[in-house]
């Protein structure tokens, strides 16, 4: 079966100065293509087990930060199917698509405003002469069916984004919460588009998590809402991911939707350019009172104090999981010398690290390896540390290894910690070591990890 990436092809390579992350990303285990003993799949990935305890991190910070700390915004999982009429009141049916063209020689397929200039004829790739056909729309939605019979089933989409079950759902979450505006539904989840333009790695797949929260509020109050969402989603990526601040910046969007009030994108420099990581959006009262026209079910908010009654507005916050993944692997990526060899090493923060700690016996021998075990087990078991233990290999080789995972602090067990109770503490990005007790490891490691930035 050939894949459907080599009959689908973009004018911008996406991919140019990811080789080295999308190759160690592969070697060590973080993410690889998906169904590859068939071949793969374009555009669709699997996450390995240090991946997974990535995206897991991630997710995690997310949810602590936009949920558990705050007592404004509530959460939900909604299901990925939903009523087909949904996606008809959202605009996705009608305009969620992009213009194509197909080159007729070299059969491959451009999105229009992807091309240099959208009346160009001759095709970027093979060079044929007018050989682009006119531009088609393509609906970006996947379908499938519901039911055991092709003529019965009914055609329901893959949801494209996750907030529209947030508004589906606003009227039963606000009444059973009993909440009040402003207050914020928030949801992390799959979605699904059959995207056109493939080469980019986890930056654009086809089936992807989103992490996004909807702020109902009222109408008066939205640019100060807006403000306030911008800035909380700026301190997460360089707070709490600690993302460097000067590969982010805001781009206000040039033309809105009809309905938009505002929009914004977080952008991060990756290796192939400046592009969105995030977007925050006034929506304004569009989405439910869509929902509302559509359902013929009442979706206004009655304050119970004042007694007001009306339509929320919307601020939204809206992330791309799997970018949030490519944002800090790009940003972590390095390489120098150590001990006169060239290293990889990538400088995860500890929070984010798939492993926070490695322990190491010096040697393969008791009663060192018994002493590194115990250590390993208690930060792991006790302290809920992300742990590693490592007995293979020269000491040096064990520190590589981790520094290509991002392990921020490996610990060796020698013969002085038999002596003296302590033992030797390693920063992955100094290369510096330290004498730490054992009996005060776990609180020393504590206070580094869960450092501010
Ligand atoms: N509800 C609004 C919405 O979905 P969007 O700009 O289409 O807005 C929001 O998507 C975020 O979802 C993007 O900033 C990006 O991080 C992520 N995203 C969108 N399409 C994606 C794809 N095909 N692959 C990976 N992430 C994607």
């Amino acid at each position: 079966m050939s894949t459907v990436s080599s009959r689908i092809s973009g004018t911008a390579d996406f991919e140019a100065g990811l080789g080295d992350i999308v190759s160690l990303c592969k070697r060590r285990g973080f993410v690889f293509p998906s169904s590859e003993i068939y071949g793969g799949l374009a555009s669709c990935w699997d996450y390995g087990p240090l991946g997974v305890e990535l995206k897991q991190n991630l997710r995690n910070l997310w949810w602590e930060f936009m949920v558990t700390t705050r007592d404004d915004v509530v959460g939900m999982d909604g299901s990925i199917l939903m009523h087909p009429e949904t996606w008809v009141a959202s605009g996705h049916v009608d305009s969620f698509h992009d213009p194509m063209v197909d080159c007729r020689v070299c059969k491959k397929r451009f999105r229009l405003d992807q091309l240099e200039n959208p009346d160009q004829k001759n095709c970027p790739e093979c060079g044929g002469k007018e050989s682009l056909t006119e531009p088609r729309n393509f609906n970006l939605m996947l379908a499938t069916q519901l039911g055991p019979l092709d003529e019965t089933g009914m055609k329901v989409y893959l949801r494209p984004e996750t907030c529209q079950s947030i508004y589906l759902d606003f009227k039963q979450i606000q009444q059973v919460m009993r909440l009040r505006v402003p207050f914020g539904i928030a949801q992390v989840g799959k979605s699904f588009r059959n995207e056109i333009v493939t080469k980019a790695f986890i930056f654009r797949s086809r089936e992807f998590e989103q992490m996004e929260m909807q702020f109902f509020i009222r109408e008066a109050e939205g640019p100060k809402w807006f403000e306030y969402w911008k800035g909380e989603r700026w301190r997460f990526y360089t707070e709490i991911l600690g993302v460097s601040a000067d590969k982010l910046r805001w781009r206000a969007h040039e033309q809105l939707a009809h309905y938009a009030r505002a929009a914004e994108d977080i952008e991060y420099e990756f290796p192939f350019g400046w592009k969105e990581l995030e977007g925050v959006h006034n929506r304004g009262d569009f989405d439910l009172s869509q929902h509302a026209g559509h359902s013929g079910k009442n979706l206004s908010y009655r304050d119970d104090l004042s007694g007001e009654v009306f339509v929320p507005h919307v601020i939204e916050t809206s992330a791309g999981l799997d970018r949030s993944i490519l944002t800090v692997l790009c940003d972590a990526y390095d390489k120098d010398i150590a001990d006169g060899e060239e290293r990889t090493v990538l400088r995860f923060h500890p929070r984010v690290a798939p492993v926070q700690v490695g322990v190491f016996p010096l040697m393969k021998k008791p009663p060192l390896v018994e002493v590194a075990r115990r250590l390993e087990l208690e930060l792991r078991q006790r302290e809920r540390m992300r742990a590693f233990y490592d007995e293979t290999g020269q000491i040096g080789r064990r520190y590589r290894r981790q520094d290509e995972v991002g392990t921020p602090y490996c610990i060796t067990i020698d013969f002085e910690t038999l002596e003296k109770n302590d033992a030797t503490v390693r920063d992955r990005d100094t290369m510096l070591q330290e004498r730490v007790g054992l009996d005060r490891m776990a609180e020393y490691l504590r206070n580094k990890i869960y450092r501010e930035t």
